[in-house]
């Protein structure tokens, strides 16, 4: 069912008159690839790294998101793209209000990243895919959760990388291999990039 009879409201102050007084950019930096790969650790350690720079971050994690938000989608692929519709406007509505917004989820599928890329760059908001990037062997070794060998043994259906594919970025801003550079640098690659682009000094 689709909202009618609602009207956009305008505030009093807009998104550049907030960046320059609170003198920060807001962005998305939206981390993709497989369970294990990497991206929730990565985001939580850019964002502690951020906070000591004095900028203002904030994560929005897959696990954690399911718990509340979308606590109601599953894993199927209809689902899988609603999770990612919703999180693309709050990480739009995140940076809007001039923080990072920091979103680590597989987000498998192509189509639903690039409609998160145009929600934010419509809304002149920078849009910074990171493919977070281990082999399959790698991550499958890796299961912190144990969740690889459940879906190999078929007790979790629709597994992302094992029943349930996962369409890898075709031109990312960035590409982090996580089997081959460590978290530090990882971090500073992500750091350099957005000092770079002068999003942050
Ligand atoms: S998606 O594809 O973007 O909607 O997934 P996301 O919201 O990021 O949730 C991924 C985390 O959910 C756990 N989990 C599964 N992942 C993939 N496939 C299936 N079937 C599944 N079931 C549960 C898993 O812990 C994922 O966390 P990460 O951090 O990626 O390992």
């Amino acid at each position: 069912m689709m909202s009618t009879n609602i009207t956009w409201h305008e505030g009093q102050v807009t998104r550049s008159e907030r960046e320059n007084l609170l003198k920060q950019k807001g962005l998305t930096i939206w981390f993709t690839g497989l369970s294990a790969s990497g991206k929730s650790t990565l985001a939580s350690v850019l964002e502690q790294h951020l906070l000591h720079l004095g900028i203002s971050s904030y994560r929005l994690d897959g696990d954690n998101i399911r718990f509340g938000l979308n606590k109601n989608l599953g894993f199927g692929p209809d689902d899988r793209t609603e999770n990612i519709r919703r999180i693309a406007e709050v990480a739009k509505l995140f940076a809007d209000s001039t923080t990072i917004a920091l979103t680590s989820f597989i987000s498998p599928y192509k189509a639903d990243r690039d409609s998160a890329r145009k929600l934010h760059e419509d809304n002149g908001i920078p849009f910074i895919e990171v493919f977070v990037d281990a082999p399959l062997e790698v991550v499958e070794q890796r299961d912190p959760k144990g969740l690889y060998k459940k879906a190999k043994a078929g007790e979790i259906k629709e597994f992302t990388g094992i029943s349930s594919p996962y369409e890898p970025p075709t031109s990312p801003e960035l590409h982090i291999q996580t089997d081959k550079t460590t978290i530090e640098e990882s971090v500073k690659i992500l750091v350099n990039y957005l000092k770079e682009k002068k999003y942050i000094s």
